[in-house]
C-alpha cells in the first residue's frame, strides 16, 4: 500500500484531487467508482474547482457509486443519489447518463442488485474512491461480510448508522438498510485511493494496514490490491 500523510483534511484532498487530475488527463473516458460520506467532500470540491479553470473534464467519464440507502428516493436530501448531485454531479461538464448509483426504492432488491453488478461487470472500474468506517468498513460492507461478495442488501450494524446520524435530524431517521457493491466489486478497480480524515478513523487504519487479512476488518483485504493509495491526515495517520 502507498501511504500518503497529510497535514490536514484540505491537504489529503488536494492530493487526491492530483491523483484523479492524472487519470482523467491520461484517460478521460475513465470508469470511476465514487463515495459518498465526509471524506469525500473537499475533493470533489477540489474537482468542481479542477473542471471550472479547465484542468480536467467530466465529459467523457463513467461513474459508479459504492452504494444507497434502501427506502430513499433520488430526492431525499440524505439519499447518496442527492448527496452526488449538490456535491459533485450538479457542478461537473459529466453527463447524468454517465452516472450510476443503485436504486434504493427498487420494488424487488435483489434484481437491482443484480441489475447493478450486471452494470459493473461491463465497465471495469480504473479509479476507485474510499472512504473507511471506524469499524472498517468499505463501501457499506460491513465486518464479517465475505470478500467474495458483490453488489447485495445489507443491515446497518448500530455503529454505522449512529456515525451516520450527525447527517439526519435523529438516529430514528437513518436507514437500516443500503444496497453496496461487495468487496469482490470493489478489488476488481485497476486503482483504489481511499481517504480518511479524524481520529475515529485511526483504529481503522492500523487494523487495515498491519492487522491481518480477515473479514473482521473489511478493509484489511485492501493489502492484497497491487494499486492503492491512503491518503490520509495526521490523526487518521496516528496509530500506524
Ligand atoms: C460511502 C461509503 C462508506 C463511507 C464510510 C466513511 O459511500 O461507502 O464506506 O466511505 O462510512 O464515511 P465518512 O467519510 O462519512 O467518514
Amino acid at each position: 500500500m502507498n501511504i500518503i500523510i497529510a497535514s490536514n483534511a484540505h491537504e489529503v484532498a488536494l492530493k487526491a484531487y492530483e491523483l484523479f487530475k492524472t487519470q482523467l488527463n491520461h484517460k478521460p473516458n475513465s470508469v470511476l467508482g465514487l463515495a459518498t460520506g465526509s471524506s469525500p467532500i473537499l475533493l470533489y470540491q477540489e474537482l468542481i474547482l479542477g473542471v471550472k479553470n479547465q484542468e480536467l473534464s467530466f465529459k467523457e467519464v463513467h461513474t459508479f457509486n459504492l452504494d444507497e440507502y434502501v427506502g430513499m428516493d433520488a430526492h431525499h436530501p440524505q439519499s447518496y443519489a442527492f448527496f452526488m448531485k449538490k456535491q459533485l454531479f450538479d457542478h461537473v461538464d459529466i453527463d447524468v447518463k454517465h452516472t450510476h448509483i443503485p436504486c434504493g426504492l427498487a420494488v424487488d432488491l435483489n434484481k437491482e442488485c443484480e441489475r447493478y453488478n450486471h452494470a459493473l461487470k461491463n465497465h471495469t472500474i480504473d479509479m476507485q474512491l474510499l472512504g473507511i468506517g471506524s469499524n472498517g468498513h468499505i463501501g457499506f460492507n460491513e465486518p464479517h461480510t465475505s470478500f467474495d461478495s458483490v453488489t447485495h442488501v445489507v443491515k446497518l450494524k448500530e455503529s454505522t448508522r449512529q456515525d451516520n446520524a450527525v447527517f439526519f435530524s435523529s438516529l430514528d431517521e437513518v436507514p437500516t438498510h443500503a444496497i453496496s457493491m461487495g468487496i469482490h466489486n470493489i478489488l476488481e478497480a485497476k486503482k483504489i485511493v481511499l481517504l480518511a480524515i479524524g481520529k475515529k478513523k485511526a483504529a481503522a487504519i492500523k487494523a487495515m494496514v498491519h492487522g491481518p487479512i480477515d473479514e473482521v476488518c473489511p478493509g484489511s483485504i485492501l493489502q492484497t490490491h497491487p494499486d492503492v493509495t491512503l491518503i490520509l491526515d495526521t490523526e487518521a495517520a496516528s496509530h500506524l
